[in-house]
This record gives C-alpha cells, sequence and structure tokens, in this order.
C-alpha cells in the first residue's frame, strides 16, 4: 500500500466508524458496540472490564481509539472500585468523537487528543496504554505495536492490546496472543472474558511489558 493509498484507507475507515457510531444512542454504541444487535450494558461490562482488570497500580492510562470517551469513564469507575487513581488519555482520529469525548468528560477534555494513532506523537509517556491492532491495514500491525511501544509506553509501562470477537466481526484464525507471539514479543499475560449468553462474543487482551 502506497502512502495515498494508506491515506484513503485511514479516510474510509474514519467516516464508517464515525458514522455508524454517531447514529447510536447508547454511550457504548457510540464506542461501536450493539450498532447491528442490540446490546445491554451487562454485556459492555463484561466484555470490557478485563481492560480495567490488566491496570494494577494508580497511574497514568491512554485509550488509542477513545471514541466517545465511554470506555475512559469506565476504567475510572472500575480501577476506583480496587483503590486506584487513574490519571485517564484518549486519543481518536475521528475530530466529531473527540468532540463528543471531551463533552462526556469535560474535566479531562485537555486530555483527549485528535490525531492518527499511525502517525501521532504524544506529549507524554503513558504507564498503561490500551489499543486495538485493526486501526492500521494488516501488513502495518507489527510495525504498529513496536511504535506503541517504543513511543507511547513509558519503560516499565504496559501495551494492552485488546481484540473483541464474535458478534458481526466473526472469528479470526489466530488469537491475538498467538499473533503478537509470532512476532517475538514478549506477552506478560493474556485475559479474556465471553459473555455467557453467547460464548462466542469474547475479550482478549494481551499484555507486553515495556522493558527498556
Ligand atoms: C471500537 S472503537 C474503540 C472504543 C474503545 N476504545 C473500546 O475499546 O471499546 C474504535 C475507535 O478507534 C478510532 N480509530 C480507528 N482507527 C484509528 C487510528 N488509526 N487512530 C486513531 N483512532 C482510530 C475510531 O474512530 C473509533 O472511535
Amino acid at each position: 500500500m502506497d502512502d495515498k493509498e494508506l491515506e484513503s484507507w485511514f479516510e474510509a475507515n474514519k467516516v464508517l466508524l464515525e458514522t455508524a457510531y454517531l447514529a447510536g444512542t447508547h454511550p457504548w454504541q457510540q464506542s461501536g458496540v450493539g450498532l447491528r444487535t442490540p446490546r445491554s450494558v451487562d454485556y459492555w461490562e463484561t466484555l470490557r472490564r478485563p481492560i480495567a482488570d490488566c491496570i494494577t497500580s494508580s497511574s497514568i492510562f491512554l485509550d488509542v481509539g477513545c471514541a466517545n470517551g465511554y470506555l475512559l469513564e469506565c476504567i475510572l469507575r472500575w480501577t476506583h472500585e480496587r483503590g486506584l487513581l487513574i490519571d485517564p488519555y484518549g486519543l481518536d482520529f475521528s475530530e466529531k468523537l473527540v468532540a463528543l469525548a471531551q463533552a462526556r468528560l469535560p474535566q479531562y477534555a485537555d486530555h483527549i487528543f485528535l490525531g492518527n494513532a499511525w502517525e501521532w506523537s504524544p506529549p507524554r509517556k503513558f504507564d498503561f496504554v490500551n489499543t486495538l491492532l485493526d486501526y492500521v491495514p494488516d501488513e502495518l500491525q507489527e510495525a504498529f505495536v513496536h511504535r506503541l511501544l517504543e513511543r507511547y509506553v513509558q519503560p516499565g509501562g504496559r501495551l494492552l492490546v485488546a481484540e473483541y470477537r464474535g458478534g458481526h466481526t466473526g472469528v479470526p484464525e489466530k488469537r491475538i496472543d498467538e499473533k503478537i507471539g509470532q512476532w517475538d514479543l514478549p506477552i506478560e499475560m493474556v485475559r479474556s472474558s465471553h459473555f455467557e449468553q453467547e460464548p462466542m462474543c469474547q475479550t482478549h487482551i494481551a499484555v507486553i511489558r515495556r522493558t527498556t
């Protein structure tokens, strides 16, 4: 893919996602859940809480692809239940979703950045960074993980690479940890959950520690 094709790929993805998310009314819909099949808040919590469970200390957290900021809001609440204090940050490449996230979390409006994760330079590094791989085309995913580790994650910090399976996305051949394992990156742990009523709807998170 040349630079022009890559630019078109990002633009098409942005328009597709923001159009679908902004048509939603529930906060989880505006974060990409339950757009085709109506979903409850329990579904959202079952499949997103494991991200919060990967956060083991009071820390600075960045959600790459933060959409309307609902995950940030939930992460704050779920970690607070364990006595942790999180300083939340978000990044999204959709102007409209960034505006929505800033409106949802006005006290953190200046922590929510507009930018494309593939090329954005963060103003600081973070203790925990959460991402999905599908923010870049398949052939750039390995380089994307390395980039996030080098540019976004504090030495000693962790990159959480999440994968949401099932629903309309289908089941890819390899699970996220198998995929990342092929790239010779050390996975510290994997956290998983599934929705009881539909066991094929799953979340898996591969946690990679930045050692140097
Ligand atoms: C599925 S939502 C994720 C919401 C939340 N982080 C979660 O995991 O539930 C994906 C979000 O990522 C954003 N996104 C996709 N590709 C991106 C990129 N290259 N850079 C920044 N944001 C991106 C989309 O605009 C969308 O809001």
